[in-house]
């Protein structure tokens, strides 16, 4: 889906992560969000990501109890240091012998690579690297 491979994170929303209102809690959706594009990040042979930026996030619909959410997500573009990540959300949802899929959130999302010590560290990639994960763009000089 989304020409992203296979979900990153698959997940079952429980009742433990609802707001006042009984939906899924915004944030807990998020942080979901924020791994799923760090799994990506790590498809670079980099030390460890911090997130930097939260670039865009929009959520699309509510998400339920019990549905089945399936983050995707893929590298968007590599810097020196930092790593900008696409991440799309669905949800499945049952409900009366039917099932629905349903297009929950897209985000975009920066991670910077960091030392031990928590200090960027500039990312070793290859042009054949970009090329194999199908990240269209040159190495910045
Ligand atoms: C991430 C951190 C190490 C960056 O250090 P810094 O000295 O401020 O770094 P810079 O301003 O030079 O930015 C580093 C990279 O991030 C990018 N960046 C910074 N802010 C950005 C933003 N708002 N949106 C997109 N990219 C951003 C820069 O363009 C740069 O990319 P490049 O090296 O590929 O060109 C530092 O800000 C930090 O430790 N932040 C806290 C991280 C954290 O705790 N996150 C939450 C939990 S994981």
């Amino acid at each position: 889906m989304y020409n992203m491979g296979e979900p990153r994170i698959k997940i079952v929303a429980m009742p433990k992560d609802t707001n006042p209102s009984g939906n899924i809690f915004g944030g807990w959706i998020m942080s979901q969000i924020d791994i799923a594009g760090s799994l990506a990040a790590r498809d670079l042979n980099i030390h460890r990501v911090v997130t930097v930026a939260v670039n865009s996030m929009e959520f699309r619909e509510a998400v339920k109890v019990g549905d089945i959410l399936s983050c995707y997500a893929k590298i968007l573009k590599v810097g020196k240091t930092s790593i900008t990540t696409q991440i799309e959300v669905n949800a499945e949802r049952s409900s009366e012998g039917t099932r629905r899929c349903l297009h929950v959130t897209s985000a975009i999302i920066t991670y910077v690579n960091v030392n031990e010590a928590g200090e960027k560290e500039a990312i070793p990639y290859t042009q054949n690297e970009l090329l194999a994960l199908e990240i269209n763009q040159s190495i910045p000089s």
